[in-house]
């Protein structure tokens, strides 16, 4: 019977230890706090932003919140993004995206402070993850490393297949699975025998945005499954980009969907957020 990697579990004991901290951080007199912009009102934005509010007000982190309308400019947001930078009240910005399709998501992630790019979506960022320098690193794939090592897999001498080649998981998620000592491979759309590739892997996880694409077909006998996609099936059932019940008999662990990488995002993104606080 495959191990159930539970996220869920997992998330609120990061976030439990963030709250002592945050706790006794408070009691020293420094208050940690999170400025969370959202331009426009995408349902599932409002949701995510929702949720990080909920966590920082869970943990004890302070958040500002910044309900931007649609029609803000480049421009303003910038200018936001300025004053916040300046203000020495705030360690975290984070900048919902999608962005509305009359800004630059680059221009704007790369106005804020590398010191409060708690997401760790700045160029600054990237290229000290990629070099080895500290620097925030980007919350999915570090919320991934979590689930292994709070589960006890070990990384190193690992094969680990990374399926997907996004700025935001794919490729942090290789970076860091190397920084652990795995071999690491990265698939893409472009992948030939993609099957094959993945059935060498020990450690395989899985961030391409098509539900249910991965089913048992691809997994080697008793290998790790991180799935990181979230979707509706034609049920309106959340699933993943794996085939979950097909996979499950032949993986040695798994992580489930919802309940699995999904709440390790906001568990990381706090974990950044506190990390600014300290450095600060
Ligand atoms: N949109 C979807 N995921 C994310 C995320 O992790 N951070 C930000 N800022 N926007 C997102």
């Amino acid at each position: 019977m495959a191990l159930r990697i539970d996220g869920k579990r997992i998330s609120q004991e990061i976030k439990d230890e963030l709250k002592e901290e945050v706790a006794s951080l408070k009691a020293a007199g420094k208050e940690i706090c999170l400025a969370v912009i959202q331009v426009g009102n995408d349902p599932a934005s409002t949701v995510y932003v929702g949720n990080k509010k909920k966590a920082c007000e869970y943990i004890g982190i302070k958040s500002l919140s910044y309900e931007l309308p649609e029609s803000t400019s480049e421009d303003e947001l910038l200018d936001i993004i300025k004053k916040l930078n300046e203000d020495d009240s705030v360690h975290g910005i984070l900048v919902q995206l999608p962005l509305p399709a009359h800004m630059s998501e680059d221009k704007v992630i790369d106005a804020i402070s590398p010191a409060k790019d708690v997401d760790g979506f700045h160029v600054q960022s990237v290229g000290a993850l990629s070099i080895g320098k500290p620097g925030f690193v980007s919350c999915t794939p570090a919320g991934v490393i979590q689930l292994l090592k709070r589960s006890n897999i070990e990384i190193e001498g690992k094969e680990c297949v990374v399926v997907g080649r996004s700025n935001i998981v794919g490729k942090p998620m290789s970076i860091l699975l190397l920084r652990e000592n795995g071999t690491v491979t990265v698939c893409h759309s472009r992948t030939r025998d993609l099957k094959e590739v993945c059935k060498r892997a020990d450690i395989l996880v899985v961030a391409i945005g098509k539900p249910k694409m991965i089913d048992a077909s691809y997994v080697k006998e008793g290998a790790t499954v991180i799935d990181v996609g979230i979707h509706r099936d034609e049920n309106g059932k959340l699933c993943g980009d794996c085939d979950f019940a097909s996979i499950e008999p032949v993986s040695g662990a798994i992580t489930p969907v919802p309940g699995g990488v999904g709440p390790m995002t906001i568990a990381m993104l706090m974990y950044n957020c506190v990390e600014a606080g300290k450095n600060a």
